[in-house]
């Protein structure tokens, strides 16, 4: 045995500290944001396992509106931060990412700066909390806020500098918000009834827009299935099929999943077959059939290896894509673009197998959530069906055919109104004389 012994008294066990209240959210939006910008998940995918653990809904909204909000405003943050600094922080530093999402919450979600302070140090414990607190102070006593529309990604304004040059302001503009809440009707007759319940505006018939933020569920209409929820936008490929020709005329959904196209056509009287490769996702589109008490054929199976026993008189292809033009709802679309490649040759080989299944005379109509023109017009280029092209009567006030006659939205148009998603859209009609290809 040693001979020295140590004659300090015993200690009592420190009391585990308190939680911080809020940390949790702080923590889950830290974790949402890594997940898109490292591993490129889907915010809407990474989300209901990060925000699982957190208790009350309010607190899961606001760490999906401040990783939502990071992403929107992710590269004039990071000049902010750049700005106050002398030594550039590295891209992926976890300052970095603690600081962006410091910068939204009083920036974009107007929360009080102490608070975002205290919820905020706390996820760098271990690491520079003195650097993050002084490049935090140092922004908001330089009085610089964030611009009044995002700066796009280098990459994306590349891109679209070239394809949208004319339109590349406004649509940077279209992005600065998250966008209203827009609702398709059952029944277009009953349009001015519903927007004045809901309080909402109408900006064409069957359609309401209604302010952000509100529990759709608990709006009057949605538990007897009187209206579902779509972007102006994505309405607008289903109208572009119209009315049946007759009574029990076939139409096929050919990438229904969620559904709100099928739920369109099979309000319009069409006898709906709805397809997608996504059991899931079907799921989704049948709580939306039982909801609405709309029906449709479906059908879980790959576009690519499925064959119909009979043609059909309108097949709508509302196919998978790069969802760019839905970057107001989805900033992250924009910092994790999939390999747009693989992307066109799927939604190339779906408009030309569908091609083959319409009647004489049926109706084709292809569109994209897409801002790429790799993913819209060139792909409308390719298709050797006859055009049929779309009218400005059929389109919002607004919003005119381009000169093809196709529907190219962004969400620069409409902006007085609140905007809409970026879509593609073109029409074919086959020719009535002429068999469908076995
Ligand atoms: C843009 S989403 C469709 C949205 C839907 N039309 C709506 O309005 O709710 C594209 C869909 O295509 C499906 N999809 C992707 N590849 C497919 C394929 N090879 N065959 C069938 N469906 C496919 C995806 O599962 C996804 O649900």
């Amino acid at each position: 045995m040693n001979g020295r012994s140590s004659q300090r008294p015993a200690r009592t066990p420190r009391p585990a500290p308190a939680p911080i209240a809020g940390l949790a959210t702080r923590t889950a939006a830290l974790r949402l944001i890594d997940a898109v910008l490292r591993r490129g998940d889907p915010l809407d995918q990474a989300a209901p396992p990060l925000l699982r653990a957190i208790e009350r809904g309010d607190d899961r909204a606001l760490a999906l509106a401040i990783a939502q909000e990071t992403l929107r405003w992710l590269t004039d943050c990071d000049r902010l931060i750049d700005s106050a600094m002398r030594q550039p922080l590295p891209a992926d530093a976890k300052a970095r990412s603690v600081l962006r999402l410091m910068l939204v919450q009083v920036m974009r979600l107007h929360l009080p700066a102490h608070a975002v302070i205290a919820t905020g140090l706390p996820l760098l414990s271990g690491g520079p909390r003195r650097l993050a607190h002084g490049v935090f102070s140092a922004i908001l006593n330089g009085g610089t806020g964030l611009p009044a529309a995002p700066t796009l990604p280098l990459a994306v304004h590349d891109r679209w500098s070239v394809a949208w040059p004319d339109r590349l302001n406004a649509i940077a503009a279209g992005l600065a918000e998250p966008p209203p809440l827009d609702l398709t009707l059952a029944d277009r007759a009953a349009t001015a009834d519903w927007a004045e319940r809901l309080g909402g505006i109408s900006l064409m018939p069957g359609h309401v827009r209604c302010p952000r933020g509100q529990a759709v569920e608990s709006l009057p209409g949605f538990a007897e299935g009187a209206w579902w929820v779509q972007d102006l936008a994505a309405a607008l490929p289903a109208r572009l099929i119209g009315a049946p020709p007759r009574a029990g005329a076939r139409a096929l959904d050919l990438c229904a999943a969620p559904g709100g196209k099928t739920l369109q056509l099979a309000a319009a009287g069409w006898q709906v077959t709805a397809l997608d490769k996504s059991a899931r996702r079907l799921e989704r589109l049948e709580e939306n059939l039982a909801r609405t008490g709309l029906a449709a054929q479906t059908v879980t199976a790959d576009a690519l290896n499925w064959t119909p026993d009979h043609g059909f008189d309108a097949i709508l292809i509302d196919a998978p894509c790069s969802a760019t033009g839905t970057a107001r709802r989805h900033p992250d679309v924009l910092h994790r673009l999939p390999a747009i490649d693989d992307l066109t040759a799927l939604q190339a080989a779906l408009v030309a197998r569908a091609a083959r299944w319409l009647n004489p005379g049926g109706v084709m109509v292809y569109a994209v959530c897409s801002l790429e023109p790799a993913e819209g017009e060139d792909q409308a280029r390719l298709v050797s069906t006859p055009p049929a092209p779309i009218t400005a009567a059929e389109l919002p006030a607004g919003l005119a055919p381009t000169a093809e006659g196709w529907l190219r939205s962004d969400p620069g148009h409409l902006a007085e109104a609140g905007g809409v998603d970026g879509f593609f859209a073109a029409r074919w009609r086959a020719d009535p004389a002429e068999a469908p290809a076995p």
